[in-house]
């Protein structure tokens, strides 16, 4: 499979849009996110920060944006840090100033190290600064220092910023429309996860660990060009199902129980996310089957309601009214439905939302609501339609046989300009098909197992 990556172009693109969006004197300011520690001398893998990877494509850390529109030097500049032969013998290539010039295409780049001389140059006089409060406390210091700077410079007569502007806010409307860039890059993601869990489907049985599967999944994503998970995948084998975000993934699979697995792998910094919920020894069982085929109901009705003019909950009210009937059908509630729906009857056994926003990050940016009311879909939207059900062991008054059942299905779908698009329909769903693919695959293990041992 050949590499994605997403043009320059689009990258200036961005940075134009977002300049043209700016008001007049005004300057934006961002950082990437912070390197993080596991622990003694041991950092966490490095991700960008995803509005500056957005809006930069740079990837390393210690960097920070200035957007200065006007300035006749140049408007884009990166503070990055500086090449260092010694430095990268232990800790990897750095793209340098020139670097970030010629590969990154900024305007001007400077030293990292000499920012807090260089930037409240650039603020003063300016009107505006735009900037994301409150997303990396540890800067937010740093930010203000610059303006104490600047404000001590008054009887100079400078002039201090009068106004601070949340930069995330225009950042994230425009990432919440993805390009056609984009969604080659999420089709890729997508892919890929869907080949990871039918994989999973393919290779769980009892007496695995559920950490075993998940080394199937993480092997899938990165044989599949996915250099990372866009979260840690969550593995969770009988009453671990009803976790919502178990990822300790510890425990052995039994014959009889559910394996629910939600994954995701990332691809180019844009995510997919998938669950999918099967039985261990590749049959449902009668009760695990109704519940399954219920929460399978709710999601098919909420994809249904997938489409632009519709509004973002239209999809979650669907599946609410499905889970709801399903639920009375089953004996596992009583009452009449609108009235149950209304009281939120069902929030013992589906207690989470329908989706959420995808894209760079997997729970996605952009606001769900506007003006108070719920946002209208619109071609370009990326989201996830992820119902399920989840029965608390001994949860009281429902009858034992229901009892640690966890369901969750979820598929990635895209917003198109006449309804929608299953970006993850790869991955089987329905009970036939996964007893079927189940079924296949285990002929082909206890074939395996016949054949006679090499030497
Ligand atoms: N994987 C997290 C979620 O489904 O929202
Ligand atoms: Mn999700
Ligand atoms: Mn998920």
């Amino acid at each position: 499979m050949i590499g994605l990556t997403l043009e320059r172009k689009e990258f200036a693109r961005r940075r134009k849009s977002l300049m043209r969006q700016m008001d007049e004197n005004s300057v934006a300011i961002l950082f990437t996110a912070p390197v993080r520690m596991r622990n003694r001398d041991v950092e966490y893998a490095f991700r960008p920060d995803s509005d500056f990877y957005y809006l930069t494509g740079f990837p390393e850390p210690e960097a920070v944006m200035v957007l200065v529109p006007g300035r006749p030097e140049g408007e884009y500049l990166l503070f990055v840090r500086e090449r260092d032969l010694a430095k990268e013998v232990w800790n990897g290539r750095r793209a340098g100033l020139e670097g970030a010039c010629a590969d990154y295409g900024a305007d001007d780049a400077f030293p990292i190290g000499d920012i807090d001389d260089i930037v409240p140059g650039l603020i003063e006089n300016r009107d505006r600064v735009f900037y994301a409060m409150g997303v990396y406390p540890e800067v937010d210091q740093q930010v203000m220092g610059w303006v104490s700077r600047v404000r001590s410079r008054a009887r100079a007569g400078v002039s201090v910023p009068g106004e601070f502007v949340a930069l995330d806010q225009l950042v994230h409307e425009m990432r919440l429309i993805k390009s056609a860039g984009e969604l080659r890059l999420m089709r890729r993601a997508a892919e890929v996860t869907a080949a990871a869990h039918l994989r999973a489907m393919q290779v769980a049985r009892p007496g695995m660990t559920e950490y075993q599967v998940e080394a199937e999944l993480v092997h899938a994503f990165m044989s599949g060009g996915c250099r990372a998970s866009a979260y840690a995948p969550i593995v969770g084998s009988g009453e671990n199902g009803v976790i919502l975000h178990y990822t300790e993934n510890r425990d052995p699979l039994r014959d009889g129980d559910l394996l629910l697995i939600d994954a995701g792998a990332e691809y180019e910094y844009y995510a997919a996310d998938i669950t999918r919920t099967f039985p261990v020894n590749g049959r449902f069982t009668s009760p695990q089957r109704g519940l399954y085929e219920l929460v399978l109901e709710a999601q098919e009705a909420a994809i249904a309601k997938v489409r632009p003019g519709n509004h973002w909950n239209e999809p979650h009210e669907a599946a609410v009214a499905v889970i709801t009937r399903g639920l009375v059908d089953l004996g596992l509630l009583k009452g009449r439905v609108p009235r149950l729906v209304k009281e939120e009857a069902y929030k013992p056994f589906y207690m989470h939302r329908t989706g959420h926003w995808l894209g760079m990050d997997v729970h996605d940016v952009g606001d769900y609501k506007v003006d108070g009311e719920w946002r209208v879909l619109e071609p370009g939207m990326t989201m996830t339609v992820e119902p399920g059900l989840y029965v608390a062991p001994g949860a009281r008054g429902v009858p034992r046989r229901w009892w640690g059942i966890g369901i969750r299905i979820e598929d990635d779908v895209l917003v198109t300009r006449d309804g929608c698009e299953v970006l993850t329909r790869a991955v089987p769903k329905t009970v036939a098909d996964i007893e079927a693919v189940m079924a296949s695959a285990g002929a082909v293990a206890s074939e395996r197992k016949h054949l006679p041992r090499e030497g």
